[in-house]
């Protein structure tokens, strides 16, 4: 069977019958009496409408064991495994579109206590935190298979390499995460370290771990505008204390030039609270725009990104990727008004209840980056839907260190991410497209000195 078969026990219910009907009508070409064909329907008809009755009936009085036997029927011998998305007949399969699916198997990746390199705002277990259930739900996308993660293989993949993070905090959540999911093959442990010695701590503008064995370096820029941000210029007006220039990126760029992968994001500064509040304002070229919204100043700021990746950036050895957004969830609040998350065990796994394009932060990249995507070796890690499901993944009250316990109340962090958790998910996609590009990549080198 060629065509695509919807998995859903429904869908399974829907495509037997089909099949069914057709294969009926091939039987037509003989001259049936109509007696027999009236005795036929008749059959026929009590047939389906008992296989109803009884399907009906059994999933209202007990619709859950009855769908767990017919998945597992399926899984079995009916259903098509899902074809593994590096493989090239995955072609179109959006690997953002999917399910949190429990997997307490495989996961979590690693455990916070073997990983150095977490920030104690992240441990939350260490910190207290009573339940692990975050830590067991692993990415499943609708149409395809993700590669499962193995450390040892991607450490073998990123020989040589340099992975560069630029952005805010969760930009610095993920590369944690990325480290930590990397050194869980590692037993070493002195064999990966900060070339300058400095320790992590939350402050520091730049951070570069390599990891010896396989020269390779994983940093971060903290940059949360990506665009320069300095002193107000001489003569401007008194609560202009700051500007963004957002035609200029920001003073650390050059020394991301040359990564192989380099991964942004932003967005969680760019809001009025840490901006024009702080008095910092926006300037073009001399010009402050005392005007001009954060929307815009965003937008702007993007298109410099943008611009600065296709003069700066040598597209063919640097593959570029945008995080996009990813959703706080307080509840009753900010986080400074007693906005709270502590009591989200699950995520919300009906649907993304994340109003994507209300998002201003998301469209503005969004736009921006699918427009130009097409244009060179850049990906949108689309991760915003899929993580505004995961309310359940946040810091919470356990951000302080294992020492000072939980935070009060009315101090929550449900914007940062518990680790093991969410950031690991976004890690596995971004290493996954990168995979799959450089195995794209392989086989175009081998066509051509085949057939020469
Ligand atoms: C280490 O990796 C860098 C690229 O990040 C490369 O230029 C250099 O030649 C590599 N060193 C060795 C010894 O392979
Ligand atoms: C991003 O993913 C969401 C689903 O989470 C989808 O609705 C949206 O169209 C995607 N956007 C892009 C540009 O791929
Ligand atoms: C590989 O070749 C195909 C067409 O043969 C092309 O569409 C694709 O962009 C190439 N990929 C890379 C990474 O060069």
């Amino acid at each position: 069977m060629s065509e695509n078969i919807d998995t859903s026990p429904n869908g399974f219910y829907r495509a037997t019958h089909l099949g069914f009907f057709k294969k009926f009508k091939r039987l037509k070409p003989l001259e049936p009496s109509p007696g027999v064909l009236g005795c036929f329907f008749f059959s026929l008809c009590f047939i389906l409408c008992l296989l109803l009755l009884d399907y009906r009936t059994v999933n209202l009085l007990n619709g859950k064991s009855w769908s767990i036997t017919w998945f597992k029927f399926n899984d079995f011998s009916l259903v098509k495994e899902k074809v593994g998305f590096l493989e090239e007949s995955s072609g179109g399969c959006d690997i953002y579109e999917g399910n949190w699916v429990w997997d307490d198997e495989n996961y979590p990746l690693y455990q916070s206590k073997d990983c150095m390199f977490l920030d104690e705002g992240f441990r939350c277990s260490e910190n207290g935190r009573p339940d692990h259930f975050y830590t067991k739900w692993r990415w499943e996308p609708k149409d395809c298979k993700l590669p499962r993660f193995d450390a040892k293989v991607m450490l073998e993949k990123l020989r040589n390499h340099r992975i560069v993070f630029v952005g805010d905090s969760i930009g610095r959540n993920q590369w944690e995460s990325f480290l930590c999911m990397l050194s869980s093959a590692i037993t070493n442990k002195a064999s990966i370290y900060e070339v300058n010695g400095s320790p992590i701590t939350k402050h520091s503008g730049s951070l570069i771990f390599k990891f010896r064995d396989f020269n390779c370096t994983v940093e971060y820029y903290r940059a949360p505008f990506l665009v320069l941000q300095s002193r107000a210029p001489a003569g401007s007006p008194k609560k202009v204390k700051m500007t963004l220039k957002m035609d200029i990126m920001d003073w650390s760029s050059a020394k991301w030039k040359d990564a192989d992968l380099l991964i942004f994001n932003s967005g969680h500064w760019w809001n009025y609270e840490k901006t024009i509040r702080e008095g910092c304002y926006f300037q073009e070229g001399e010009e402050i725009k005392m005007k001009m919204s954060v929307e815009n100043a965003f937008r702007r700021s993007i298109m410099t990104l943008i611009d600065w990746i296709s003069h700066e950036i040598d597209t063919t050895a640097t593959h570029v990727f945008f995080r996009s957004y990813a959703p706080v969830h307080f509840r009753g609040g900010d986080w400074k008004t007693g906005g709270s998350c502590h009591l989200q065990t699950l995520p919300d796994l009906s649907s993304s209840s994340f109003l994507l394009e209300a998002s201003s932060e998301f469209k503005t990249v969004v736009n921006a980056f699918s427009e130009h995507a097409k244009a060179g070796n850049m990906d949108l890690l689309n991760v915003t839907g899929m993580t505004s499901q995961r309310k359940d993944g946040h810091s919470s009250l356990y951000y302080l260190g294992s020492k000072v316990g939980p935070a009060p109340l009315h101090r929550q962090d449900c914007s940062h991410w518990c680790l093991p958790g969410v950031p690991d998910s976004w890690n596995e996609l971004l290493l996954a497209v990168f995979h799959k590009r450089e195995f794209t990549r392989g086989q175009n080198l081998t066509i051509p000195s085949a057939s020469t």
